[in-house]
């Protein structure tokens, strides 16, 4: 296998954006990144995209070749990648496997999701659940993290604050990121006071419904000093599955594919959870960012709650956490999630991160799953190759 290496990334802003259609965002990503990779859109010779669901929220399936043709990027092969929420992450690997495998040269991954055209979002999220199960009996993903977090409160003494204060840092770290959707901080008291959507996880505790995308440009390490002096290298690309319903599980505070999927990551590259200067995790509830803190081996099981509290995720702690802002607070539209968290991974190691740089980020992580961990791609990320 070659290594390979990241040359151009991108994000749109996040948000409600009513004045930019799908195919707008996707070509707004995908432009950013080929000028950040100081390239012509004719190097390129592979896309792959990212998106959970175009069809039940802008009504257009074949989403690959419209976007290939939109940005002029025709007749190259357009792959579209579905996985849920983790539909980015697998983008990306699926980008990575075709530079390290000498099949292309120039890849572009991209995710995008325009979530906020249909009246009620969550039908078409819930989709993502096991339909026979959950779906069909009224869970939706609100309510599926919700009883996680209660099971985890019971279990391990976990507290409502603890949640709370997972939301308090991503928006703390989205108010220093200008593409945030809700770049405002906020307190413990507000998180636990805001409207209830499915006890005990309130607004402030749940990622929003969001529009945006982004893009990742990758080729043979060996070339990529001839496209930028600070390329950021791959250092391991995981994937693991999980039980798409809850009830399959033997215990539902624990999300298998994640822990499985970062152990192969942190083989892959050869370090340990404690080498890791900053991570991108999937909190779509503070809950799953509590349960990542845990899962990638930052905390012990139980403890995640205590680490939170202790400032231990900020941005000068111990192991800073979505220095973005998160999915709570940077947005999550869906398919653009995973490659987003890579260009903030990206950004930080290259030490462009602005207000929020980690100081001296040498080696970065992004954890990205679909459902309730059905689906987890785990990647590393480092300024050198070793
Ligand atoms: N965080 C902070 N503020 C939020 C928010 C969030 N997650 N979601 C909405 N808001 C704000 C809106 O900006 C709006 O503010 P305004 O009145 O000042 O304009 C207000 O809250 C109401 O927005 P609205 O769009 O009506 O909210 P909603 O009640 O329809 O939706 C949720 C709120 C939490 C139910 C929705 O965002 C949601 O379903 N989130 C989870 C998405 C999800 O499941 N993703 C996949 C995970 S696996």
């Amino acid at each position: 296998m070659r290594d390979v290496a990241i040359v151009g990334v991108s994000q749109t802003k996040f948000g409600e954006l009513w004045d930019s259609s799908f195919r707008d965002l996707i070509s707004e990503a995908g432009i950013k990144a080929i000028v950040d990779a100081d390239m012509d859109g004719d190097d390129i010779e592979a896309m792959y995209v990212g998106n959970m669901s175009s069809g039940l929220f802008v009504e257009q399936e074949h989403i690959a070749p419209l976007i290939a043709d939109h940005v002029g990027l025709n007749p190259i092969p357009a792959t579209r990648v579905e996985a849920a929420c983790a539909s980015g992450g697998l983008a990306l690997r699926q980008g990575i496997m075709a530079v390290a495998s000498g099949f292309h040269d120039v890849v572009i991954s991209a995710g995008v999701e325009k979530m906020t055209d249909v009246v009620d979002a969550t039908p078409a999220i819930a989709t993502a659940s096991d339909q026979e199960w959950e779906a069909n009996q009224g869970a939706t993903f609100p309510s599926l993290y919700a009883m996680i977090a209660k099971r985890h409160m019971y279990q391990y003494g976990t507290t409502r604050e603890q949640l709370a204060q997972f939301s308090v840092v991503n928006h703390k770290n989205a108010s220093k990121n200008p593409n945030a959707q809700f770049p405002f901080e906020t307190t413990v008291d507000k998180v636990i006071n805001s409207t209830m959507v499915a006890d005990p996880l309130t607004l402030l505790d749940c990622s929003p419904v969001s529009d945006g995308a982004a893009a990742v440009i990758m080729v043979p390490a060996e070339d990529a000093k001839k496209y930028t002096d600070t390329p950021i290298y791959v250092r391991a690309s995981a994937q693991a599955s999980g039980t798409m319903a809850l009830h399959d599980r033997k215990d539902i505070t624990t999300i298998e594919s994640t822990k499985v999927a970062s152990k192969k990551a942190y083989d892959m590259a050869g370090v340990s959870v404690k080498d890791i200067d900053l991570t991108e995790v999937h909190d779509c509830f503070s809950i799953n960012g509590l349960l990542a803190v845990e899962d990638l081996g930052f905390a012990e099981k139980g403890k995640g709650g205590i680490a939170i509290e202790e400032g231990q995720t900020e941005i000068d702690g111990d192991f800073p956490i979505n220095t973005s802002g998160g999915l709570k607070a940077r947005g999550h539209p869906l398919g653009a999630t995973g490659i987003a968290q890579a260009a903030e991974v990206v950004w930080q190691l290259r030490g462009e991160a602005g207000k929020r740089q980690v100081e001296g980020a040498e080696l970065g992580m992004t954890h990205n799953i679909g459902g309730t961990g059905g689906t987890a791609a785990v990647h590393i990320f480092g300024r050198d190759l070793n």
